[in-house]
């Protein structure tokens, strides 16, 4: 497309660190990923079927018939005393440690928790380790902050916390780790038992801040999820955590729990971006938790998600040629696809045009790497079209 006098005018204004974050091949690629005929793997949405819009709609009748002012105004910027009491017996019940009040916010979803922790630690050229590969939306707000990252490897059992070791040991000296311990995006695999005992020592002794995403935590197949980073060392971890997977994207809330310092500082920083998240998602989730109707949900949407993810496993096996590799969630929305040789980025490219969508490995990379990879994500492909679309993507190999 031709650029615009204008455009070009506002891009000589526009500031640095809004600039090359998405490659141009990519953009090409992520351009075909809104076509309504693909059989997409591509998007990390939830399924709509785990919408609950027969109980959200009553919620709203119940506030409106009431009179009930609270879920139709502005709320104090760590969120409603009802939410906050909610979220942490949630907590207490599932993570077996209960934040106190001054140890947690409500925030506008697990993306603004982490623009929160970055605006609270991150001037430039900050040290953030990061894993690789890891969540595109992290990568980009660390990146918005102008952080110098640093990818450490991940296995089948996460994060290789040895080799985090050797970089501190070498004089590395970060201000926050990010890491998703639980069925990890892209990855699909969860941090072993004894590394979250490892890694929060590290962080003790090396004096960082742990940032735990817990996007998919609740969403495991089998067994309950392994103890949080956070329930582990309340002292050096803020949790930042969504309820986008197990309730609605659509009213965009999560929380923050950290030591009380942090997030009285998380409070000053959420002042001055939306002041508070909105109380109607707020008074809803309240209710949603309270009434024990986010249990009953997770069950189902658990088994919605561990049929897929069954469904994909079993045509990868199917039709993948020799050599190619997968990981095999337990858990979340993501299966990693290693295909030695290939390009990641023209493989995702020939699969939109074979009308199948794949997210290329290299975005999940701050530094080149992952061009041997693909993302695959059951969450909100039709479960009878799973074995089809991979069918084609395994024609192209
Ligand atoms: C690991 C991870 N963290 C955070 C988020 C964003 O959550 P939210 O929609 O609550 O901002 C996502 C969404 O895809 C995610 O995959």
């Amino acid at each position: 497309m031709a650029v615009t006098p204008e455009a070009r005018r506002w891009e000589a204004l526009f500031a640095e660190r809004t600039r090359g974050d998405v490659g141009d091949g990519i953009a090409f690629v992520l351009g075909f990923l809104g076509r309504p005929d693909l059989i997409s793997f591509a998007g990390g949405f939830p399924d709509p079927l785990t919408f609950p819009r027969e109980r959200a709609s009553a919620l709203l009748a119940e506030f409106a018939a009431a009179g009930e002012a609270t879920a139709f105004q502005y709320t104090p910027t760590r969120g409603l005393a009802g939410t906050i009491d909610a979220v942490a017996g949630r907590l207490e019940a599932l993570q077996g440690h209960r934040p106190a009040d001054d140890e947690l916010v409500i925030t506008s979803g697990g993306i603004e928790g982490l623009e929160l922790v970055c605006k609270t630690f991150l001037d430039r050229g900050d040290a953030v380790v990061i894993e690789g590969p890891t969540y595109l939306g992290a990568i980009m707000a660390f990146r918005g902050f102008e952080a110098q990252l640093t990818t450490v490897p991940m296995d089948e059992s996460g994060l290789r916390v040895d080799e985090l070791e050797r970089l501190l040991a070498g004089g590395l000296r970060p201000k926050l780790l990010y890491t998703i311990p639980d069925h990890q995006n892209p990855a699909g695999v969860s941090l072993a038992p004894e590394r979250r005992e490892a890694l929060v020592e590290l962080a003790r002794r090396y004096g960082f801040l742990v940032v735990e995403d817990v996007a998919y935590r609740e969403l495991h197949f089998g067994e309950d999820a392994l103890p949080s980073l956070w329930s582990l060392a309340p002292d050096t971890v803020v949790q930042a955590g969504t309820t986008s997977k197990t309730f609605l994207p659509g009213v965009r809330l999560g929380w923050a729990a950290g030591p009380a310092e942090v997030c009285e500082q998380l409070v000053s920083a959420k002042q001055n971006t939306d002041q508070c998240s909105g109380a109607l998602g707020q008074r809803m989730l309240e209710e949603y938790i309270r009434r024990g109707w986010i249990d009953e949900q997770l069950v189902r949407s658990r088994e919605l998600y561990r049929q897929k993810c069954e469904t994909l496993l079993a045509a990868l096996g199917r039709h993948m040629p020799a050599g190619v590799d997968w990981t095999r969630a337990e858990g979340g929305f993501f299966s990693w696809l290693t295909i030695p040789g290939a390009d990641g980025t023209a493989l995702a490219a020939a699969a939109a045009e074979q009308g199948v969508g794949v997210t290329p490995g290299a975005l999940f990379y701050a530094d080149g790497r992952g061009g041997e990879n693909v993302r695959l994500s059951f969450s909100m492909v039709d479960e009878s079209l799973i074995d089809e679309g991979v069918a084609r993507l395994a024609s192209l190999l």
